[in-house]
């Protein structure tokens, strides 16, 4: 199951937020790395790994990527594909699975009635099933989400217009759900586990456009939106079941307080990124 001695780690959405990062930090640690993609040829900053081309809509390209690996970072998008299809690609090949689920999924409920949550416990229940040693990494809210919601508005002014401007979370750094995916994929010990993950401190959503200020050196503003105007907005770019749960969840987290986990500092011995950090990090995007 190794190449010249050396185990490999395949890594899905490697061009993504997390997968990224994934592939750096196993480089870093000398680990030998098969970054898939849809598009090999054109990815681009992975410049260590092996490229290879997976379409989760196409299970052969992932059996075919999966042959000789000893572990599997999977993350997946969109969730067109049916579990299944994915993971029986995978059963019989990677001894060790790391999936990138979700903190929407509720090991207390019978039934999942969060549609973000049914997804992904399906895909963690496919891959339960494959008897591979599995870990499932339950990140909340990405820091890079603001990225995408409101890149588009800082690079055309100072403004930007988003609803619930009080809620908060404790948003996560992409690189620490990755340093805990490495520990994962290439240390025993977190077989079983579902690692609940988030960053070290809730922000409201207001505070958070405060750090990106701070770190783009700009003064930016908050204005509120109503959320019928943002349901229309967020629909762009995100799907519809995901918009539906988002923004009541944000209606609850004005007055909730926000769920702040441990585990980053517990697997990796390191406190998670601050979210100043990651906009220092992505200061020249916005
Ligand atoms: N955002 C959040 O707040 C949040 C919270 C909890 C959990 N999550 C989980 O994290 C995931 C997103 O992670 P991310 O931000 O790292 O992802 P991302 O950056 O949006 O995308 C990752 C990569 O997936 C690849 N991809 C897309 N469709 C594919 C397909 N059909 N087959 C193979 N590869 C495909 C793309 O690579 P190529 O174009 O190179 O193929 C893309 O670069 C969500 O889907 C969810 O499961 C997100």
């Amino acid at each position: 199951m190794t190449q010249n001695g050396q185990s490999i780690v395949l890594v899905v959405g490697a061009t993504g937020n997390v997968g990224r990062n994934v592939v750096q930090q196993l480089t870093e640690h000398g680990v030998r790395v098969r970054a898939a993609s849809r598009s090999p040829k054109t990815a681009k900053g992975l410049p260590e790994a092996e490229l290879v081309r997976v379409n989760l809509e196409e299970a052969e390209t992932l059996r075919a990527a999966a042959e000789g690996a000893d572990a599997a970072f999977l993350m997946v998008r969109g969730f067109t594909v049916r579990p299944e299809t994915m993971t029986e690609a995978l059963r019989g090949r990677v001894k060790r699975i790391v999936f990138l689920s979700s903190m929407a999924v509720d090991d207390n409920a019978p039934v999942q009635t969060n549609p973000i949550g049914k997804a992904h416990v399906e895909i963690e229940e496919a891959i339960r099933a494959t008897g591979a040693e599995w870990t499932f990494l339950r990140p909340g809210a990405f820091a890079t989400n603001t990225l995408t919601w409101w890149g588009p508005q800082l690079r055309a002014g100072d403004v930007v217009r988003w609803p619930y401007g009080e809620a908060a979370w404790a948003s996560i750094h992409e690189a620490d759900i990755a340093a805990v995916a490495v520990r994962a994929l290439t240390e025993d010990g977190h077989a079983g586990k579902k690692y609940v993950l988030t960053g070290g401190e809730a922000l409201t959503q207001k505070e958070q456009l405060h750090r990106i200020g701070e770190a783009i050196g700009r003064t930016l503003r908050f204005e509120e939106l109503a959320p019928e105007a943002a349901r229309e907005q967020m629909k762009a770019y995100l799907p519809e079941f995901v918009v539906d749960r988002l923004l009541p969840m944000w209606e609850r987290a004005m007055i909730e307080r926000a769920l702040v986990t441990r585990t980053v500092e517990e697997v990796t011995g390191k406190a998670p990124r601050t979210f100043w950090q990651w906009a220092m990090d992505h200061a020249n995007e916005f």
